[in-house]
């Protein structure tokens, strides 16, 4: 029993990214330039749990964020969010996070906050009654 309250809600197993991009040498010269952006990262996080990420700039905390709400296929490594394997189960991830990336509002800057809860609650296919009384 308690073996399984302290199964970690979060855990990461050697994720590692490796970003590719192609960098110009002349007019018809280019290599791939390699990012190591995230290496071999191993990380237990247990339910209740506020778990702070802090990092300079470029030290890939984004990259571990977009890789763990399925934005990104990590290079190598996997983790589980909530029992869901990443490159597995990635639906099911999906409905069971919420995440919001700053400063990247995309689209819906027009909304209001209480417009906003309900669209995002509409694709987590919440009931519009539900929804209203929800927000
Ligand atoms: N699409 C990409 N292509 C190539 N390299 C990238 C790409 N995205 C990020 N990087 C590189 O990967 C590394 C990690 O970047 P990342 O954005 O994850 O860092 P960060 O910790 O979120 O930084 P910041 O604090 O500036 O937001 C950096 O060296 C960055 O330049
Ligand atoms: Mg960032």
């Amino acid at each position: 029993m308690i073996a399984r309250i302290m199964e970690p809600i979060i855990k990461i197993r050697g994720l590692t990214k490796i970003y590719q991009s192609k960098q110009r040498l002349g007019l018809f010269r280019s290599r791939v330039k390699e990012v190591v952006a995230l290496k071999d990262v191993d990380l237990d996080i247990f339910p209740g749990e506020s778990f702070g990420l802090l990092g300079p700039n470029g030290a890939g905390k984004t990259t571990l964020i977009k890789c763990l709400t399925t934005l990104l296929l990590p290079t190598r490594g996997t983790a589980w969010l909530n029992g869901h394997q990443l490159e597995r189960d990635e639906n099911a991830i999906r409905a069971s996070i919420g995440c919001m990336l700053m400063g990247e509002r995309g689209l819906y800057w027009k909304l209001t906050g209480r417009e906003n809860l309900d669209f995002f609650g509409a694709l987590y296919q919440i009931p519009p009654d539900a929804r209203k009384t929800q927000a």
